[in-house]
């Protein structure tokens, strides 16, 4: 590494492109050994105010409101990609042929078509393109992973899953870019690719889904007056515009080893983000709740008989993520979804730096792993498309 600085820039500065401006902030004070310099150059968002405010808020040099300007400027290696999905391809397409480091949120697109294209981009391309499947940074889901990996719960039986969210369940949530676009692009691509990819994350390939179930429980939705930002509501007109897709979506998925059900809803009243999962082994079960962030419930089987149940473990230097990560990394000091974004900007500062993965965090998931994403997500619509037929996932 030469002593230029690393330079960072996020583009968008809607809600979780803050929780990006935010970590790469904190990337540098965690974990050892030190990164090199970086600059936080930039925050861009077609919003100027909205990219001002973030800009001065997390301490970036300056703010700019065409992502054109983040491609053109040679101080940029680093970029965040924080927008609509229907927004990605284009401006990762542009960030890797301009030769940036390129993090890309998910659902890695709109459609399959564009996710592989962008998947070839970065295969063609000399940096480093990673795909912010955020949860796996989540210290209590990556112990449950290493639990069902070491065999401590024995083979994997079965799989519960839901994540469900309110955003939407207030007929006076604004419109926005969430509810627009086809089939399987509404709550299945906002936090069904975070369920199904922890699924997969945690008891591994899945293999085909059925029994799909989408449905749209509010219809229409008053359009914004103003800026709509993340799940925020304001003031909204008289007029409405047509929800597109999906509030609920419901499957069941059979696994390379196990059986699972998956749910998720935007309209689950008094959930503001709930993934919740448990899985079911041979030797014990283990659940995590993001109610309940740095917690997770464990059962082994061949507990004595007069004490057997769950019992709660508080996450800490012997779990994921935490020795280092966290400023009192003590078991019982508490974490929550903004410090899995630091984990995964310093899992992918250092893999951009070139620090060993073994004296580092696990890589970031990869542009291939996203594509899977979408195609597993794509086997549920054609599940639901088919009254529910099982529908075989193409294997990544
Ligand atoms: N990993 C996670 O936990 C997580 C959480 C939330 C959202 N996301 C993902 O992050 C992305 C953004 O979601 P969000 O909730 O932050 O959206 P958002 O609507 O809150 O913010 C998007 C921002 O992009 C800006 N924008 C729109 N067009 C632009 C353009 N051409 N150039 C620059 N900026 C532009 C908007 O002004 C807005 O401020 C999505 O892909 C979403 O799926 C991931």
């Amino acid at each position: 590494m030469s002593h230029t600085p690393l330079g960072i820039a996020v583009i968008g500065a809607g809600m979780a492109g803050k929780a990006h401006a935010n970590a790469y902030r904190q990337a540098t004070a965690v974990y050892a050994p030190t990164l090199p310099e970086v600059r936080l150059v930039s925050i861009c968002d077609l919003n100027g105010e909205v990219a001002a405010d973030a800009a001065a808020r997390f301490g970036y040099e300056r703010h700019d409101t065409d992502w054109r300007q983040i491609v053109a400027d040679p101080s940029i290696h680093v970029v965040s990609v924080v927008v609509a999905n229907f927004l990605h391809r284009e401006i990762v397409e542009a960030l890797l042929a301009a030769g940036k480091h390129v993090l890309c949120e998910k659902p890695l697109s709109d459609t399959i078509e564009d996710a592989e294209a962008m998947a070839e981009a970065a295969r063609n391309a000399s940096t480093v393109a990673r795909i912010g499947l955020t949860f796996r940074r989540s210290p209590g889901i990556a112990f449950i992973r290493d639990l069902v990996q070491t065999g401590r719960l024995g083979d994997v039986l079965h799989f519960s899953g839901r994540y469900w969210a309110d955003y939407g369940a207030h007929p006076d949530a604004p419109m926005s870019w969430r509810y627009q676009g086809p089939a399987g692009s509404g709550a299945l691509a906002d936090i069904g690719s975070h369920l199904s990819y922890v699924a997969e994350f945690v008891c591994g390939d899945i293999r085909s889904v059925s029994g799909a179930r989408l449905t749209t429980a509010i219809t229409e939705r008053p359009k914004p007056l103003g800026a709509v930002v993340g799940h925020t509501r304001g003031a909204v007109s008289t007029e409405t515009a047509p929800v597109e897709n999906d509030d609920y979506a419901g499957f069941t998925a059979e696994f390379e080893n196990g059986s699972g059900t998956l749910e998720v809803s935007r309209v689950a009243v008094a959930h503001p983000t709930s993934m919740f999962f448990e899985v079911f082994g041979t030797k014990g079960a283990a659940r995590w709740d993001q109610r309940n962030f740095a917690q997770v419930e464990v059962a082994f089987h061949d507990d004595p008989a007069d004490v057997i149940g769950y019992r709660t473990v508080q996450m800490g230097p012997t779990h994921p993520y935490v020795a280092g990560g966290l400023p009192i990394d003590a078991p019982g000091a508490g974490h929550g979804q903004n410090d899995q974004f630091v984990f995964q900007a310093r899992a992918f500062l250092d893999e951009v730096v070139g620090a060993p993965e073994s004296a580092s965090l696990p890589r970031c998931a990869s542009f291939e792993e996203g594509v899977r994403n979408m195609r597993l997500l794509d086997a549920v619509v054609r599940s639901h498309a088919a009254d529910g037929a099982a529908v075989d996932v193409p294997a990544l």
